[in-house]
């Protein structure tokens, strides 16, 4: 799925697609600048850079591109790849449930609507594939993310403690029911 977005002039030159293996190196910058800026102060360097080298590396990515269950979208603004949005099916008996895992925007350029229509083209292909609740884990400290999810739609349901290397994290775990309305991406 590829939309292009006209939430703003500003935003006239976006396309969420999904991505592909090209765009693997790109993600994993992204994701260690962004991680950087948004956890310093909260999660030691070295388990930063563990996790990173784990989760991030291209081979570890890789196993996501166009994987059944997986939805994993890169934000392009202007011909560069600036964020990422990725959901995966959660195994449910009798639900269809999906998780939002990974989700960043390039310091530079975010609060410019970038996240917000990952977002809505993330819950759109959910709503197609019969997913009736997709949730997200935010570390607790990170009130900004939060506050981003808050507005739209989903809400706190419990926290969790997670090894974060030689920490332990306290996560947020948000939820969010995904319906009919997400079908539409205006
Ligand atoms: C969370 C994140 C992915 C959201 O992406 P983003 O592109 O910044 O998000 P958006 O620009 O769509 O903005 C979301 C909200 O920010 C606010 N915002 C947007 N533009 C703004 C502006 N110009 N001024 C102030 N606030 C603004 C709005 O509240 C907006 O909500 P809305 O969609 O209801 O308008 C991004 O900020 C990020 O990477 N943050 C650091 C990493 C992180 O915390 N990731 C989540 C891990 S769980």
């Amino acid at each position: 799925m590829t939309q292009t977005h006209n939430l703003s002039p500003t935003l006239s030159r976006l396309t969420v697609r999904f991505a592909t293996e090209v765009d693997l190196p790109q993600i994993a910058h992204i994701a260690h600048v962004t991680w950087d800026a948004t956890y310093s102060e909260t999660i030691d360097a070295e388990n930063r850079r563990e996790f990173l080298a784990r989760s991030y590396s291209i081979e570890s990515l890789a196993t996501s591109i166009g994987a059944p269950g997986q939805w994993f979208y890169v934000a392009e603004f202007e011909q560069e790849v600036v964020g990422f949005g990725h959901f995966v099916r959660r195994y449910h008996p009798t639900h269809g449930r999906a998780e939002l895992v990974r989700f960043y925007v390039l310091p530079d350029y975010q609060n410019m609507g970038i996240g917000r229509a990952i977002l809505k083209t993330g819950f759109a292909a959910l709503a197609e594939a019969r997913i009736d609740r997709c949730s997200v884990s935010v570390q607790a400290t990170n009130v900004r993310a939060q506050k981003i999810y808050e507005q739209h739609g989903f809400t706190f349901y419990r926290n969790h403690g997670q090894f974060l290397g030689t920490q332990i994290i306290t996560l947020s775990q948000f939820i969010r029911p995904i319906i009919a309305e997400d079908l539409r991406q205006d």
